[in-house]
């Protein structure tokens, strides 16, 4: 059985005139008029309960898109006690075939549902169309795609074998249900976790965000489509601490997949720690959490180069990339010129709703979000130790817009230069260019994350002396390229540190998580 070699799936640039952009209006605009109605998924099921939410977008709060319900904990039992009763058949099925239906949902996703998932990802998480298309299309196709053939390549690798002896090891799926938790910001995550332990022949009870429930409705209809069996993948929404709990708690309990904050992963572990005599194996635990990365220039550096980098990778998708630009380090020398061409682009730049293709900046995602992010810029405005440079206005009377704003900080523990923002907001510290090996030390240890990083240099020898120094400070670390945009199958993704367990996203590493090889030896 050979699956088609991976091939990453071409991006499509929405260009004005355009086919692509014409249905994908047609598509966002139907979506817009109508309400999502998004049930809990617990096998064949589809399960409204009377606590109903809206689903409203972070572009314009007043508007009414769907509505999502809420379980209560016999719903997420349910959900556990029928992910285990698929668990033999789907665990005991010929692996060609489950990879067969994830095979098949790419070419949905690369296809029919292309559109809808993107308007899904552009109305409900406030993404512009290049932005969704690079995620909630091209990601999950790629993330599909790339995993099926890793899955191949770990079944094909066997030991070796001696006269009279025969030695092959079974990839078992782990013994139990798993869980997984996935975040707003990529519709890809959600896209990902669930699927590559499913592939593995696991089953999975999944709890989205609670802010990407348009998407996260469009993925369970693909995933029905596309044949993944009932009871495989089930999906559950309501009281996060109230789901975890119930996973946690459960003896067949195998293990976790998620992506999410720091301080939640630290809490599962510990809730996951004091339960471990419950258990009949250790579970598994495989988390990407926050991150606070890091650009650093040389003054060898091409200012220009440093400035897009920093404005592509500080402001797509508001900042809310894990993987987003959050502090910058930069020579004097440099400085003027970086922040003149930043200036520059940043009065290019259109704010405002995803419907209309040329604004790049559309809301952050939520009213909580809005709020914390503009504390960060209001008390930089008060601040003797920093200075607002760009931007710094924000305005949520209809959405939650906040501009790209520029922060400089005048001491290289400034809470903004420390602390994870998830939001436009960069923050600049401006060192003396021949104090550079000890500003390395400032990027090193500043932070508790360790997730992406950018060094930009001309210098050979300055580029290889920063990457050995900071050799633990990020698991995703560019030489002269923005630290965001991680492609599947070439950039492997994850951090260490306070980022997570560093099992790269879309790699055979992360897929044999969620197996438990059996060696067989025969002797005949
Ligand atoms: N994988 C995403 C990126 O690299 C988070 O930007």
């Amino acid at each position: 059985f050979n699956v088609p070699y991976a091939v990453n799936e071409p991006i499509n640039s929405y260009a004005a005139g355009t086919p692509e952009r014409a249905e994908l209006q047609k598509v966002y605009d139907e979506m817009w008029n109508s309400t999502a109605d998004v049930p809990l998924y617990i096998g064949s099921e589809q399960v409204r309960t009377n606590k109903k939410n809206d689903i409203r977008p972070p572009h314009d709060h007043r508007h009414v898109v769907g509505h999502f319900y809420d379980g209560d904990a016999s719903h997420v039992r349910k959900a556990i006690d029928t992910a285990l009763a698929a668990r033999e058949k789907w665990a005991n099925l010929p692996w060609e075939q489950r990879a067969s239906i994830f095979l098949k949902m790419a070419d949905l996703i690369a296809g029919p549902y292309r559109a809808k998932m993107n308007a899904a990802t552009m109305i409900g998480q406030g993404k512009n169309a290049f932005q969704a298309e690079i995620d909630s299309a091209c990601e999950i196709v790629d993330f599909l795609r790339f995993n099926v053939q890793y899955m191949t390549e770990i079944y094909a690798e066997q030991p070796i074998s001696d006269d009279g002896i025969w030695n092959r090891v079974e990839y078992r799926p782990l013994e139990g249900f798993l869980y997984a938790v996935t975040p707003f910001n990529f519709t890809a995550i959600a896209g990902n976790l669930p699927t590559c332990m499913a592939m593995m022949g696991n089953v999975v009870v999944w709890k989205p965000s609670d802010k990407q429930m348009l998407s996260a409705g469009v993925l369970m209809e693909v995933f029905k489509e596309a044949g993944v069996p009932d009871g495989v993948i089930n999906m559950v929404q309501g009281d996060p601490a109230e789901i975890t709990d119930i996973c946690f708690d459960h003896e067949e309990f195998a293990g976790i997949h998620f992506t999410g904050s720091t301080g939640v992963f630290n809490h599962f572990w510990k809730e996951i720690g004091a339960r471990v005599n419950k258990y009949k194996s250790y579970p598994t635990i495989v988390g990407e959490t926050g991150g606070k990365d890091f650009v650093w220039a040389h003054k060898s550096a091409n200012p220009k180069a440093v400035a897009t980098a920093l404005v592509r990778g500080a402001f797509e998708y508001q900042g809310q990339k894990c993987s987003a630009a959050s502090r910058a380090y930069i020579p004097q020398s440099l400085w003027e010129g970086v922040k003149n061409y930043m200036e520059a682009d940043l009065k290019e730049i259109k704010m405002g709703s995803p419907r209309d293709f040329t604004n790049f900046v559309n809301a952050v995602i939520s009213k909580d979000s809005f709020d914390k992010i503009k504390g960060f810029i209001s008390r930089a405005k008060e601040s003797n130790d920093a200075e607002v440079v760009l931007g710094g206005n924000a305005d949520d009377s209809k959405g939650y817009f906040i501009e790209p704003t520029v922060i400089l900080a005048k001491t290289p523990d400034y809470e903004s230069i420390r602390e994870e923002i998830f939001g436009p907001v960069l923050t600049v510290f401006v060192y003396e260019d021949e104090k550079w090996e000890q500003s390395l030390d400032l990027v090193n240890n500043t932070s508790i994350y360790a997730l992406t990083g950018a060094i930009f240099s001309q210098d050979r020898y300055v580029a290889d002396f920063a990457s050995k120094k900071l050799v633990d400070a990020a698991g995703n670390f560019y030489v002269n390229d923005k630290p965001t945009g991680a492609v599947v199958g070439q950039q492997p993704f994850g951090g260490a540190r306070k980022s997570g367990t560093n099992d790269k996203a879309g790699s055979a590493q992360n897929l044999l998580r969620w197996v438990s090889p059996r060696l067989i030896k025969e002797t005949f």
